[in-house]
């Protein structure tokens, strides 16, 4: 393989080293905005000058950012270059029009590192849905805001230090907003819901509310009432079609998702034939990520890209999924997710769902 790794950050730094000595993947360009050399590679600063090379067969995208990834992977998918990314916020938007454009020229595109840094979620969503429907997912897929919320509630860190260190160990995005307001969470859950539920999943339709207002007050209170807060994404196919969000959810502490520490995910499915399968590990940061976007490099070298068996437009349509919240300090009666995302002003609100009882309420 020849490769133009576009981007050199903290992702793209990792899997120069993972390939390096590698001679079946040879990196051959690397964009960079930087002056740099690399030994090995000839750093460019336009993705089109690697598109120029004919010997060029795959593309990895780690740029970040909507422009230019967009074009880059328009670009190699439409000239039938092998296509890895990692940039969920990108083709969460463009999904539709990226997937349909692999599938036409038969051009491998792969993104398991979009979703849960190096557990290898999507792929094994992909397997999932190749035998059977899958019928929910759930789960937390942000490094950042687990670790924050497990850093204030064991270490007692204020919300300003464990942001400031969830910084520094390079889980946050480049705008940590992104995290704590629950936004890469939902890019990463329409991605999720695209794979599982055979759709192109309207980004506008599915809401999300973050951790921003916790405090230290709320924290105490939780583990008072014997709960821990988790950031979750809920999606599962309903009689309305599919319901899907991103909201704190307060769980048991003897729970598995309460035992989730530090910067690590724990994504699940739910489908007929395996009940519920987890998935955990770590979900940002270098290496771990890295290790996905290897992975998937061999893949589509193999000619393996992901399945786009159906890329149907839908919206998200949370009116009958209902559950009681904790809302600025008080516990409200049962409310629709759709309702309690509408509500503006909150300081801070969390879903008091308990496993096999939200299953009941949205079926
Ligand atoms: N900021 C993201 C997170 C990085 O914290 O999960 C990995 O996608």
């Amino acid at each position: 393989m020849k490769i133009a790794l576009l981007g050199f950050g903290t992702v793209g730094g990792g899997v120069y080293e993972l390939l390096r000595g590698r001679p079946e993947a040879q990196i051959k360009y690397i964009l960079c905005r930087r002056e740099l050399t690399v030994p090995g590679a000839a750093v460019i600063h336009d993705y089109r000058a690697a598109l120029d090379d004919p010997e060029i067969d795959t593309v990895v995208e780690l740029l970040g950012g909507e422009h230019p990834a967009y074009e880059a992977v328009r670009d190699a998918l439409g000239s039938r270059r092998s296509v890895v990314s990692a940039n969920k916020a990108m083709l969460s938007r463009h999904y539709r029009e990226l997937a349909s454009l692999a599938q036409a020229r038969g051009a491998p595109l792969r993104f398991s590192a979009a979703v849960g840094g190096g557990i290898p979620w999507l792929a094994s969503l992909g397997h999932a849905v190749d035998i059977e429907e899958v019928v929910a997912i759930s789960g937390i897929v942000n490094g950042t805001t687990n670790f924050m919320l497990d850093a204030m509630a064991t270490r007692g860190l204020s919300y300003r230090l464990a942001l400031a260190e969830a910084q520094r160990l390079g889980y946050a995005e480049a705008d940590p907003a992104a995290d704590v307001d629950g936004w890469d969470a939902q890019q990463k859950l329409i991605l999720s819901c695209n794979v599982a539920f055979g759709v192109s999943l309207d980004g506008a339709s599915v809401p999300a509310f973050g951790i921003r207002g916790i405090t230290a007050g709320d924290i105490a209170a939780f583990r008072r009432m014997g709960l821990v807060c988790r950031l979750m994404v809920h999606a599962r196919r309903t009689a309305q079609g599919i319901s899907a969000y991103v909201e704190p959810t307060l769980v048991p502490e003897s729970s598995l998702l309460a035992g989730v520490r530090r910067n690590n995910n724990l994504i699940t499915l739910e489908s007929r034939c395996i009940g519920a399968q987890s998935f955990y590990g770590q979900g940002a940061g270098r290496y771990p990520t890295a290790y996905n976007v290897v992975q998937d490099i061999l893949a589509v070298g193999g000619g393996y890209g992901f399945r786009f068996p159906a890329l149907s437009p839908v919206s998200a349509d949370n009116r009958a999924v209902m559950h009681r919240y904790y809302a600025d300090g008080s516990i409200t009666e049962p409310i629709s997710v759709e309702q309690m995302h509408k509500n503006s002003g909150l300081r801070f609100f969390a879903a008091l769902s308990q496993p096999g009882e939200a299953r009941e309420e949205e079926a």
